[in-house]
Order: C-alpha cells, then sequence, then structure tokens
C-alpha cells in the first residue's frame, strides 16, 4: 500500500504532514511512502531527508494522487480555492484522504469532497480520549499557535516584556491578557511568564483556574455564572449573545489595562463569541497589541479581520490564521507525529480497516461512499437548516 503526500498548496501554508521521520514509523505498518517533490522544503525537508528515510520521491502531484491509496495533507483542498477543485478531481472513490479537512467550516466543501466518493477522514473531529491524545492535532497545533502569538506580540509591541531594575533606568514589565485557557492559551501563558511578562488570563470553563494558576499566571475574577459552561469532551458550551456582551463588559477594564491581548476562546462548531469590542480596543493605549487566534472562526475581537493585520487608533490588531504555519518545523513534525499514530490505528495488516466500532474511526470519518458520514457534521448541518428556516 502507498501512502501519498501532497505539497500544501493554500497560501502562506509552510507545513507538511509527514516528515521523515515517520516515514520508516510507516514501513513498519507495511506501507510505501511516495511524497510529492518538493512537499517539504518550506518546513525544512529537502527531497533527500526523505529518501534517506526509504521514502519514494514522486514525479509531480498527478503521480501522487494517481498512485497513492491514502493521501495525507495538513489543510483541506477547500482551503485553497483555485487548486483546491482540482485536487478534489483527483480524488477517486475509496481513496482515503486524512487532514485538517474543515468539517465545520462549511457545508458545502463538505459535500464537493463527499462528491468525489473518497473515504475521508478530518482529523478535528477526533473524540478527546486518552487513546486519541497522540493524534490529536488540535492540541498539537495550538501549541505552536499559543506560543507564536505571544512571540508575534512581543516583536510588535513598543515595549520589553520583563522588569528590568539596573542603574541605567528601571522598565516595568509588560501587562499580557489571555481570554480562553485552553491549548493555546495555556501555553501563551507559559510564553508569556518565560519571557517575564505579568500574566492574567480568564477562561469560561471553571477548571481552568487551577491550570492558570499553577503556570504562575492570575486568574481575572469577572462576576459571571460559569457552572454550566463545561460540556462534553471538556469543551466549552456555547453561553449565548447576552453572558458574552455582559462577560465583554465586565472584560473592557481588563482589556484597558493590559499592553498585550491574547484571545483563543473557542466553542467547537460555532463562530468564536466576541469579548472584545470596538470600544474596549478604544480603552487601550497607543502601541498596544491584541492578537486574535480565534480568527479562523470569525474573531473574539470586533475589529478582527481575519489574516490581515490592522491599526485601529495606535491599536495593532493580529487575525492569526493558521499561525502554527509560521513555525513549520515544529508544526510539521508534531503534526506528522499525530498522523504516524492516527495511520497506525487505522491500517491492520497493510491495509485499511475501517472499523467502525473504534470510537476513533468512528468520530473521524467525515465522508465515506459518496455520503457525509459525520454525526456530528450531519447535526451540524441540520442545525443551520433549521437556524436559516
Ligand atoms: P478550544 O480551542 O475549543 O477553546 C479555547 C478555550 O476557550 C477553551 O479553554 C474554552 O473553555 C475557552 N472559552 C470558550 N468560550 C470562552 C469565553 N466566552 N471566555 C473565555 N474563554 C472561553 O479549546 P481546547 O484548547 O481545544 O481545549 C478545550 C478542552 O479540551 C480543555 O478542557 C482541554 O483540557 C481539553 N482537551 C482534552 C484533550 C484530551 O483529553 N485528549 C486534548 C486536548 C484538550
Amino acid at each position: 500500500m502507498i501512502v501519498g503526500v501532497v505539497a500544501e498548496s493554500s497560501i502562506g501554508e509552510d507545513r507538511v504532514a509527514l516528515v521523515p521521520k515517520i516515514v520508516a514509523k510507516l514501513a513498519k505498518l507495511g506501507v510505501d511512502v511516495l511524497v510529492e517533490n518538493g512537499a517539504g522544503v518550506a518546513a525544512g525537508y529537502g527531497d533527500s531527508a526523505y529518501e534517506a528515510e526509504g521514502a519514494r520521491i514522486a514525479a509531480d502531484r498527478d503521480d501522487v494522487c494517481q498512485n497513492a491509496e491514502i493521501i495525507l495533507r495538513v489543510r483541506a483542498p477547500s482551503a485553497d480555492p483555485d487548486g483546491g477543485r482540482e485536487d478534489l478531481e483527483k480524488l477517486r472513490p475509496g481513496q482515503v484522504l486524512v487532514g485538517h479537512l474543515d468539517p465545520l467550516g462549511g457545508i458545502d466543501a463538505v459535500d464537493a469532497l463527499a462528491s468525489t466518493g473518497a473515504t475521508s477522514f478530518a482529523l478535528e473531529l477526533l473524540p478527546r480520549i486518552t487513546r486519541a491524545q497522540s493524534m490529536d492535532v488540535l492540541s498539537s497545533q495550538a501549541t505552536v499557535s499559543g506560543y507564536k502569538a505571544v512571540i508575534q506580540a512581543a516583536d510588535l509591541i513598543n515595549r520589553m516584556y520583563p522588569l528590568l531594575m539596573t542603574a541605567a533606568g528601571t522598565i516595568a514589565p509588560t501587562r499580557v491578557l489571555i481570554v480562553g485557557a485552553g491549548v493555546a492559551g495555556l501555553q501563551a501563558i507559559a510564553t508569556a511568564r518565560r519571557l517575564g511578562a505579568v500574566v492574567q488570563a480568564y477562561d469560561v470553563r471553571p477548571a481552568a483556574r487551577e491550570q492558570v494558576e499553577s503556570l504562575g499566571a492570575r486568574f481575572a475574577e469577572l462576576e459571571l455564572e460559569t457552572a454550566d459552561a463545561e460540556g462534553a469532551g471538556g469543551y466549552a458550551e456555547a453561553l449565548g449573545d447576552d453572558f458574552y456582551h455582559r462577560q465583554g463588559e465586565l472584560m473592557a477594564e481588563l482589556v484597558a489595562d493590559s499592553d498585550v491581548v491574547i484571545t483563543t476562546a473557542a466553542v467547537p462548531g460555532t463562530r468564536a463569541p466576541v469579548l472584545i469590542s470596538a470600544d474596549a480596543v478604544k480603552g487601550m493605549q497607543a502601541g498596544s497589541v491584541i492578537v486574535d487566534l480565534a480568527a479562523e472562526t470569525g474573531g473574539n475581537c470586533e475589529l478582527t479581520r481575519p489574516g490581515e493585520t490592522i491599526d485601529v487608533g495606535g491599536v495593532t490588531i493580529v487575525g492569526a490564521v493558521h499561525l502554527a504555519s509560521a513555525v513549520p518545523r515544529d508544526a510539521s513534525d508534531m503534526y506528522a507525529h499525530n498522523m504516524g499514530a492516527f495511520l497506525e490505528n487505522l491500517i491492520t495488516d497493510g491495509a485499511v480497516d475501517i472499523n467502525l466500532d473504534d470510537e476513533i474511526i468512528q468520530g473521524t470519518l467525515l465522508t465515506h461512499e459518496g455520503k457525509i458520514v459525520s454525526e456530528r457534521v450531519r447535526e451540524l448541518i441540520a442545525n443551520s437548516d433549521r437556524e436559516s428556516e
């Protein structure tokens, strides 16, 4: 069996779905690896690095698409509006596609994928169970994004992070606010603390307090009722516009007192809650920075423009999308590690084994035999149909 790796085609995407050190791991599963030429270059892996581990380099993209039984990608074909369509046309019934397939992002793209007849697995749908932790691309990529958001803000702000007391002068530490203390938020806290900032953070899940405090940050107190904020799998539940409006009002003061705000607040399958209003941005000092990691699902700041960095009255707002791609080597290493673990679970005796009794297979299976089979995605489609009626 051949596992193929295509070069990512969406703009600004420098990651690659498989790195050389995972090739040997796949060989143990009885599969050969075929890599599109140049696929790993932007992540720091030339063709020869793959060949040294036993992979074959394909003459071109068609070679991979025609010969591989399983195709690995970082991002969905739909992430690339032009080339994506061509890539979809190259998929054939029964061929397996694995990657971030943006299953909750829009019905049209998922429909288009289903109509190819390919069997696709969306890694965003992995159940958050202990056995799936080694495959969890959301966590691995959020770790990288949380780190990079703080570094980007450090680069953009007009001050230094640490407290400096020297004979030549004293500098107060930068005050960083992290909104949302999930995987990305906790990594942002740890990174900002390592750089010497004074950090506070807020999350609607009460369980986050202990984690925030264990990293040396202060948990911000807001007078909000959040006892029901945590739902299945440890994710935040959607809490309604009134709640978010009130939260935004209460947070405005914290925002005004911060030099850097990193927002990561998300509720899976819904638009990100708007928590920082245009007025709250006005309250910040010129030179401050907001990095909005929720930009991919609309943004936690009212003024965020996904994919753009803008200046609003001296405040820089970064609409960060797919920020993990800005650290392509480590992000790819982690992604490929996740991919290797996923394939180990999917492949039995050198063949794809779609065992629907396996919670991981069942949870991630998005399309099969021309249909959208994911319950979670079908429910979401039904809900959005109901809302639009
Ligand atoms: P996420 O990316 O869905 O959301 C980021 C954070 O935003 C979450 O902590 C969420 O509670 C918070 N949030 C949502 N609405 C908010 C609001 N209005 N104000 C402030 N914060 C808000 O979350 P992520 O990083 O994927 O983690 C979610 C949970 O999943 C955590 O409990 C985490 O520990 C758990 N998890 C479990 C794993 C496993 O068991 N395999 C693996 C990774 C995470």
